[in-house]
């Protein structure tokens, strides 16, 4: 595929990741992956271990472990791959084409992953996908059980005023104007899922701070997308489990 080529491909597909394809292309994904990366904490080399990603959507973080020297990537989607929902697989096999990629793909429900169904891995990437989640301490036990060592877990967290596990429910679209969004745990309910679930080291690597969330919910206030307390209950977080 020639420049020219790869650039009607790319204008031809809705991205969710910003991708660097090569030849000065860089897919127009509304995630901004570049700037998320570095908050995921990935090791420098992945070499010696095989790699889970789950909800991989475009694929940007399977290409960045295999691009890291994973021995094995399997990616994993439902509701885009599938086609029911924002995008499609249409940007993960462009993706994998351009950039010669050996990662595996696997149409597959979070709720469906099991050894029987997937096999184990040393590392599990769950990003962005618990608060979508209909079910979340059944999904958090299914990807433990397909978790040998190690999980990274990026998602949205809210209630962060709130001492005790709680997590907050979305029965319409509160959570971003997104009815696919279910739930947000606070950091103390996250923690008391994933040891429930099986994990026994749990560390927080990234949280949003309250100066970050100060700005972000005076901005929403602003723009009518929701109140100001609770939009500072809100944000993102990231962590490293170990079974
Ligand atoms: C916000 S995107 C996150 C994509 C990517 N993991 C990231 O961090 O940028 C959520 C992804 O989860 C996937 N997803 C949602 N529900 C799912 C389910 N039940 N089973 C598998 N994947 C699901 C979506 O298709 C989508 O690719």
């Amino acid at each position: 595929m020639n420049p020219d080529e790869l650039r009607q491909a790319v204008a031809g597909i809705r991205w969710y990741h910003r991708m660097d394809l090569g030849h000065g292309i860089v897919t127009p994904g509304e995630s901004d992956t570049f700037r998320v990366l570095p908050r995921l904490r990935f090791p420098d080399s992945f070499r010696g271990m095989t790699v889970l990603d789950v909800g991989a959507w475009d694929g940007f973080y399977s290409f960045e472990a295999e691009r890291r020297g994973a021995d094995r990537v399997l990616a994993t989607d439902h509701f885009c791959w599938r086609g029911a929902g924002w995008g499609t697989k249409q940007g993960f096999d462009l993706a994998h084409r351009v950039l010669n990629s050996r990662v595996e793909a696997l149409e597959i429900d979070v709720i469906d992953l099991s050894p029987e169904t997937v096999g184990t891995f040393d590392v599990v990437l769950f990003t962005g996908v618990l608060y979508h989640m209909r079910h979340p301490l059944l999904a958090l036990e299914r990807v433990a059980s397909v978790t040998r060592r190690w999980l990274i877990l990026e998602t949205a967290v809210d209630m962060l005023w709130v001492r005790r596990p709680a997590l907050a429910f979305y029965p319409g679209d509160e959570l971003h104007h997104d009815p696919t969004n279910w739930w947000a745990p606070n950091h103390s309910a996250l923690r008391g899922m994933l040891e429930t679930v099986g994990f026994r080291k749990i560390e927080v690597v990234f949280r949003q701070s309250l100066l970050h969330r100060v700005g972000r919910a005076a901005k929403q206030r602003l723009e009518g997308r929701g109140g100001f307390v609770r939009g500072l209950g809100q944000g993102r977080t990231v962590v490293h489990a170990w079974r």
